[in-house]
């Protein structure tokens, strides 16, 4: 089929290469003139592991193009996907901003039936704007044209995008529309194989809800698991039994009842704080994901009360000014270079605050580091983990990322000489790192 995809950002980018890579022919489109010639060549704007890869195979294919030219990506293709930003505006609701100039351009432009696809992640009801915006800017040009508006939200991992745009557990459309089963029934078989059921059909506005749903469900069973292991901190109880415990019944499940930091990333807390305010748009006030915001919010800064009680604890120490600290992840998780919302912003943020110095490591994050806070007196982007820890009066982790993981206690008390570390995603275990005469404090394992 040929499909152009609109928005080379995440979604977009990986939507566009991943249907290509499946054998169609796909245009994707893109404002942003630099950042389309970048991808013509092959380069890609983001860190996702095997992305770069696949661009690079399907443009040599012939099968993926690249183009500022939305003319020729509305005329070229049947189907349409709209993949372009909806950031969050001042009161947390969706900017929509961007999906409508799409579907300007795209009544500016169809001469014949096109099927939009909004994989944007959208308020309920955007789908309906979506056609009114095609329809208002249509008849501008007096003319009649017949096409449709679905909705086909995307439940992408960043580090993990392929495998779930390949390999998803589920494939949600909405519409109502026989023809539009056809046309995205033939646009998905590729990924179907032979479970059909995965494609799964509803209505629009279902499709709409079940994005923020889902990742509502996900939040809640974070902010759910890190306030457990806040009492269970204070009731001398590890959290790390209690997650297997519980995550052994089928109902609960093991995903996503990891304790820790906190979440962030351009999803979660995007989504969570949209659908809140849908919620109160609706009349509707919702306690539960207004607690699950909370909870976050309060988890983000664990890290840094942490540090203080230990240092009162262990040194005496009433003040981190002046305080040397290393802290090792600067992602939101990992296998991303993204810091949007991480738990390593607040918690650097609030130690400059507090006057200290921080030394900081990321297997991909650095750039991004020094993009967000430029150059400053009080942050050394190191280039190892053990550049960090040189004069460190305490270690803090704030990603987990499998370069931590690997690291052994003797080779941390070694090199540590403070031997203090505030662990924000557990790690180690608390019995091999005292053994190896580390204070290691983590999440909801005793203090
Ligand atoms: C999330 C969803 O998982 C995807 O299904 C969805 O498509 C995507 O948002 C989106 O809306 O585009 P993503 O933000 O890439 O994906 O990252 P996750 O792997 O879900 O992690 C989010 C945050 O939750 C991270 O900060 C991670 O450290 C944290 N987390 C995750 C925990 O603290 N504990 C857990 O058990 C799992």
């Amino acid at each position: 089929m040929r499909i152009s995809v609109f928005g080379t950002g995440y979604v977009g980018l990986v939507t566009g290469t991943c249907l290509a890579d499946a054998g169609h022919e796909v245009i994707c489109i893109d404002v942003d003139a630099a950042k389309i010639q970048a991808l013509q060549q092959g380069h890609i704007p983001i860190y996702e592991p095997g992305l770069a890869d696949l661009v690079q195979r399907n443009l040599a294919a012939g099968r993926l193009h690249f183009t500022t030219d939305a003319a020729w990506g509305v005329s070229a293709s049947l189907l349409q996907f709209i993949a372009v930003g909806t950031p969050a505006d001042e009161d947390g609701s969706a900017d929509l901003n961007y999906v409508l100039a799409v579907a300007r351009t795209l009544g500016e432009h169809m001469q014949d039936y096109k099927l939009i696809i909004n994989k944007s992640t959208v308020p309920v009801g955007t789908a309906e704007k979506v056609q009114a915006c095609i329809q208002a800017t249509l008849s501008q040009r007096q003319v009649n044209l017949d096409f449709d508006v679905c909705s086909n939200p995307e439940f992408l991992k960043e580090g993990a995008a392929i495998a779930d745009f390949t390999q998803g557990a589920r494939i949600i459309v909405g519409t109502e529309s026989a023809r539009v089963r056809e046309l995205m029934s033939q646009c998905y078989a590729p990924f179907l194989q032979d479970q059909p059921q995965k494609l799964i059909f509803m209505q629009v506005r279902a499709a709409e809800l079940s994005k923020y749903a889902a990742n509502a469900m996900l939040a809640t069973k974070i902010s759910f698991i890190n306030e457990i292991a806040n009492l269970a901190e204070r009731m001398g109880a590890d959290i790390e039994q209690i997650r297997l415990g519980i995550g052994s019944d089928p109902r609960i499940g093991p995903h996503f009842i990891q304790a820790g930091c906190g979440y962030g990333g351009s999803c979660f807390p995007k989504d969570v704080q949209a659908l809140a305010h849908m919620a109160e748009q609706v009349g509707y006030r919702a306690h539960l994901l207004d607690a699950v915001e909370q909870v976050n919010h309060q988890q983000k800064q664990r890290m840094f009360e942490k540090l203080q009680d230990a240092l009162a604890k262990t040194q005496g120490r009433t003040s981190l000014a002046g305080c040397t600290l290393a802290v090792w992840g600067l992602a939101f998780k990992p296998e991303t270079d993204d810091m949007r919302e991480a738990p390593s912003r607040v918690l650097l943020e609030a130690l400059w605050q507090a006057g200290a110095h921080v030394q900081v490591y990321d297997p991909q994050a650095q750039a991004e580091c020094a993009r967000i806070y430029g150059t400053r007196p009080d942050l050394d982007l190191c280039t190892s983990i053990q550049q960090t820890l040189m004069g460190a009066d305490a270690l803090l982790i704030c990603t987990e990322w499998q370069e931590f993981r690997q690291v052994s206690a003797s080779w941390l008390a070694q090199h540590l000489a403070s031997k203090l570390v505030i662990d924000g995603r557990n790690l180690y275990d608390p019995l091999a790192m005292q053994a190896a005469g580390l204070r290691y404090y983590a999440i909801g394992r005793g203090d």
